[in-house]
């Protein structure tokens, strides 16, 4: 097939991309190498010269024009993800380019045969909890005023209780920052057009994803970028909350491995999929597998009591309908971490951002002590 990559220059797309070509399907990307992720604006070296490579943005109807000419099957994996407060910019990026997407195909009777959007793990805010007598809840964000007291538990609404995390899975979504809104709506579009106009679609609920290429310079990279760059320049990985937050880190060759079978199976469309791990890490759990990884298993977590307002207790996503299609994830954040220092070492300028970035955070309020 002949496959159109929107953000295949980045770290879920070229991963997706390599899978695709190494299946021999023909691969064309569209990127528009935003900085932070791409900070020299150029064309990485790690995607390979058998992609064709478009510059152009996907908010820009003129670069999908020109991108979708003679594609059979599209995936939608360029967006806009940060912690900032430039919140309509979500919705320009991730939701104005779903609609037109599909508004081109639509217009010029485009013979596109399948188009896989990323959504998120974000659209389940605070996901699935589970009360005393064993019934189901879906909390609310946790208030400004209780994070201030550093009590981080999901309470009951109605009595208080400290409530039990569950797994989380497709039926229930709750967003509430800017970011899961505007993924939420992407699927929206993509599933509701997509039936509309007989478009065979599916949206991706990725989980928090890990490995290689995952960018060192973008703020929303999370927990695998900031230990390793404090762990390799010799500092204790720095936590928020107690550490004792439950994740659900997948490694991203599972995520390509997803994206490739719902592009071929037909029992996918139409349908939204948990792209997650199956089970949970505690952050200071995956603090500890990073500093072994890096080779300084001495370097004991630090936990100053900072926490990121908006940041989700715990999240775990339940992955049984995608493995009922015949899925497993495979990889460990153990390996995730040994390929992604693997790779940053020999990046030029790989280095420790993560004090500016987190004092920038602070000016912004996103993080608070
Ligand atoms: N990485 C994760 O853990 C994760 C989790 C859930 C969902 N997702 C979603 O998966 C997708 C891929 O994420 P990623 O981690 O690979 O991101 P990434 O930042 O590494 O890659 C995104 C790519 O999109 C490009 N891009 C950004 N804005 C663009 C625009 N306006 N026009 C054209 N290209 C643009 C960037 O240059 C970059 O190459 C995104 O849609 C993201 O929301 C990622």
């Amino acid at each position: 097939m002949r496959i159109l990559v929107t953000g295949g220059a980045g770290f879920i797309g070229s991963h997706t991309v390599d899978l695709l070509l190494s299946r021999g399907h023909t691969v064309r990307v569209l990127d528009a190498l935003e900085p932070p992720v791409h900070a020299e604006r150029r064309r990485p070296d790690y995607l390979p010269a058998e992609a064709e490579f478009i510059l152009g943005d996907v908010r820009d109807r003129a670069a999908w024009e020109r991108a979708l000419a003679g594609v059979d099957a599209v995936f939608h994996l360029a967006a806009y993800q940060d912690y900032l407060p430039d919140f309509s910019k979500f919705f320009h990026v991730n939701v104005v380019s779903t609609a037109l997407l599909y508004e081109v195909v639509v217009e010029r009777r485009l013979p596109v045969q399948k188009i896989v959007v990323a959504a998120s793990q974000a659209v389940y805010g605070e996901g699935k909890y589970r009360r005393a007598d064993g019934s189901a809840v879906y909390p609310g964000q946790r208030p400004a005023e209780q994070l201030a007291r550093h009590a981080w538990d999901l309470l009951d609404p109605e009595t208080g209780a400290v409530l039990t995390p569950d797994v989380t899975d497709e039926a229930v979504v709750h967003p509430h920052n800017s970011y899961a809104m505007s993924k939420y709506t992407e699927e929206q579009i993509a599933l509701n057009l997509g039936r509309r106009y007989g478009l065979p679609s599916v949206a991706m609920r990725y989980s928090i994803v890990q490995g290689a290429r995952q960018s060192f310079r973008n703020a929303y990279s999370g927990a695998l970028r900031i230990f390793a760059m404090q762990c390799l320049a010799g500092e204790r990985p720095l936590i928020y909350e107690d550490g004792q937050q439950l994740r659900d880190y997948v490694y991203v060759g599972d995520v390509a491995r997803a994206n490739l079978l719902v592009l071929e199976d037909p029992r996918a469309d139409y349908q939204a999929f948990n792209v997650g791990a199956g089970r949970a890490w505690t952050v200071l759990e995956f603090a500890r597998i990073m500093a072994e990884a890096a080779g300084r298993p001495d370097l004991e977590p630090r936990l100053p009591g900072e926490y990121r307002f908006g940041d989700t207790r715990h999240i775990t996503s339940d992955t049984r309908r995608l493995q009922a299609l015949g899925w497993e994830p495979r990889g460990h954040p153990a390996q995730s971490a040994r390929e992604y220092l693997d790779w940053a070492v020999r990046q030029p300028d790989f280095g420790n951002y993560t004090a500016a970035a987190r004092e920038h955070m602070k000016q912004v309020g996103a993080v608070k002590a």
